[in-house]
């Protein structure tokens, strides 16, 4: 595994911009974080108290240190507030795997699409990832419907695969996109929604 520490650019699509995880954005993720319907889905308990999401950032950060990209937080630009998170995950040179959570408040607008966009546009590209992996628990239906839009190709359900902090095991449907798939144009969204990204590295 690569020990360089990666620096997350900032990303800016119409609606939103992407930017690094501080520990000082706790309060606004402790605000979703607490939520039974957010957590549980991605896989981890919600959180009881605002130091929990404190230890989840200190966790996040201290991913960098082995060479973890680390989490980026999404904010909406016309409500000027974090709505989410979104992370490459279990980095190893060529893969890497995409993840996410946003605020309920903000779910069924297309937001988390657009976030994912960007952040595989920069994997793709800037990570020169050659295969970059999704997974979603069987029952979690948005998941599957983002993943969809975004061009994944399915691959087949782990079985017991996620260990829950309850101690259960869930299924996991898991997808990619190879580097293939994304430069050989069978991604159908890419080169139109290039034009409207803005990285700054
Ligand atoms: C999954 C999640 C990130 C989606 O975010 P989002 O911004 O609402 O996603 P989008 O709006 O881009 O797309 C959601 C799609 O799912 C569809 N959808 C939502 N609930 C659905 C359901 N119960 N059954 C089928 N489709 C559903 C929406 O209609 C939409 O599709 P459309 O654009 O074709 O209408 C959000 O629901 C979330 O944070 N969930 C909890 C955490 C989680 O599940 N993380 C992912 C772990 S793999």
């Amino acid at each position: 595994m690569s020990r360089i520490r990666i620096v997350l650019p900032f990303l800016e699509t119409e609606r939103i911009y992407l930017r690094e995880l501080r520990r000082s954005d706790a309060p606004d993720i402790y605000r979703y974080a607490q939520s039974p319907e957010v957590g549980p889905r991605a896989g981890w308990e919600p959180h009881a108290s605002l130091d929990d999401t404190y230890r989840f950032i200190d966790y996040a950060i201290r991913k960098k240190d082995f060479g973890q990209p680390g989490l980026f937080v999404i904010m909406h630009k016309a409500d000027k507030r974090l709505i989410g998170t979104i992370e490459i995950h279990s980095y190893q040179e060529h893969r890497g795997e995409i993840g996410f959570v946003l605020d309920p408040d903000y779910w069924n607008q297309g937001l988390i699409t657009e976030a994912a966009k960007a952040v595989i546009v920069w994997a793709m590209e800037g990570l020169e990832l050659k295969r970059l992996t999704y997974c979603h628990f069987p029952d979690n239906l948005a998941s599957k419907r983002v993943c969809e839009k975004l061009g994944f190709t399915f691959e087949g359900v782990l079985r017991n695969k996620f260990l829950m902090y309850d101690g259960t095991v869930r299924d996991d449907v898991t997808y990619s996109i190879t580097d293939e798939d994304y430069f050989g144009g069978r991604i159908d969204w890419v080169e139109r929604f290039k034009q409207d990204l803005f990285i700054d590295y």
